[in-house]
Formats: structure tokens, sequence, C-alpha cells
């Protein structure tokens, strides 16, 4: 176990019922993780979709691993292909699996089998409304949230989006773990400051390790 209020990286701030912040903990993993994001994206371009509402993120995503968190006019949807390459998502890398089921233990969560990693990326200015991550079959499973790069402010709030907020400055190498009690807990991310970060440049990249309980080695994906 890692000491509680240790002052040397990593240290765990408890955030919530089931959700816990690893300060600094993705941090000797960050020049393989951000390597692993433009191997990804060369295949799974960064693009900014479009909700059913019609609008238009601010974030860039992309995903890697079996299945992949889209949305269009049509809604939200976790899907194994890239809808705009027509391929497979890309794979997952090793050293991705590996820290996010780490962390998942760290954080009490053992046996996380992330299915899904969504890459989000921020440019100065973007921002995630606030939002619940609902759209996972398997909701007893955590969510496992990388930040790199460019510092943001992250809202976590409580199951209910008028609930009071918290408001945690998430820097290169955090990861928070949300899971159990808070699974379903409100939270997003504040619109960017400028900046430049020596690895990510003027940019914050997120990734977010999700277990959907959609996957189905057996199952004929059209
Ligand atoms: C998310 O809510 O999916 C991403 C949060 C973040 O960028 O830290
Ligand atoms: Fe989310």
């Amino acid at each position: 176990m890692l000491d509680l209020f240790a002052d040397t990286p990593p240290w765990q701030e408890p955030l919530a019922p089931g959700a816990v912040i690893l300060r600094r903990r993705a941090l000797a993993d960050a020049p393989g993780l951000i390597a692993g994001v433009g191997q990804v994206v060369a295949d799974s371009p960064l693009r900014q979709m479009v909700t059913p509402g019609g609008y238009t993120m601010s974030v860039a995503m992309s995903n890697c691993g079996e299945l992949g968190w889209t949305t269009d006019a049509r809604g939200y949807l976790y899907s194994p292909r890239d809808p705009q390459t027509g391929r497979r998502w890309p794979a997952m890398p090793d050293a991705f699996l590996a820290l996010a089921r780490a962390c998942a233990r760290e954080a009490g969560y053992d046996g996380f089998a992330p299915d899904a990693c969504l890459i989000n990326r921020y440019a100065v200015g973007a921002k995630l409304s606030l939002h619940q991550d609902r759209d996972e079959k398997d909701l007893g499973a955590p969510i496992v949230s990388v930040s790199l790069g460019l510092p943001a402010v992250f809202q976590f709030g409580g199951l209910q989006r008028s609930d009071p907020l918290r408001r945690l400055l998430l820097e290169h190498g955090d990861v928070v773990v949300w899971g159990g009690p808070s699974r379903l807990f409100y939270h997003g991310i504040q619109p960017l400051k400028a900046g430049d970060h020596p690895l990510t440049g003027a940019c914050r990249i997120n990734l977010t390790f999700r277990q959907t309980g959609s996957s189905n080695k057996n199952k004929n994906y059209s």
C-alpha cells in the first residue's frame, strides 16, 4: 500500500467514496504513453465529434482497444470500428493496459480489465461539460483517468447534476480512479488555459480507461 499522505510522489488523495487521485502516478510512464498516443492517432486520427444535439465537441478524440467511444447525430455508442476509417480501433498498447490495471488495483479495484481507452486532446479553451460516464454496461468496474501535459481543472460532483462540485487541478502524471459509490458521479473539465508543456506542447491529453461490459470475442462485429 502506498502511504496515504506521503509528500513524495506518487501520493494518494481521497476524492469521494470509491474515488481517489493518485498524484503523479503516471509520471515515469508519461513519455511512453505519449509515444503510444502518437502511434494510435496515426491510425485513428483525433477528431472533434458531433453530439446528438448537433454540438461539435471542443475536445478532439480517438480510441484504442477492442471498443471505442463515439458520438454522432444518432447517439453515443461503443463501437469496435472507427467510423472515420472503417477499420478496427488500434490495439491498446501493453503499457496503457499495465498502468490502468495497476492504478485500479492501488485504488482498491482489483481485476480491472479495460476494453476501451478514450483519448481526449484539449487545446486552449477546450472543455468537457459536466456529464456522467454511463454508456458502459458494466458499472461495477471503475473509470481510470490519466492526465498528461498541461494542467486542467477537473470538476467532480455527485449523483445529481446540481450537487456541489469539487474543483481539483489535475497535473501531468495525475491519475483519477472513480468507481463503486462514485462510479456515476458527474464530472467535467473547465476550459484549458494556455501553456507550453515540454512533452505535449500547447495541449493536455487525457486517457480514460473503461471496462464497457460490451466486448464479446465470439460476436461477429460488422
Ligand atoms: C472524461 O470525463 O471522459 C475525461 C476527463 C478528463 O479529461 O480528465
Ligand atoms: Fe467522463
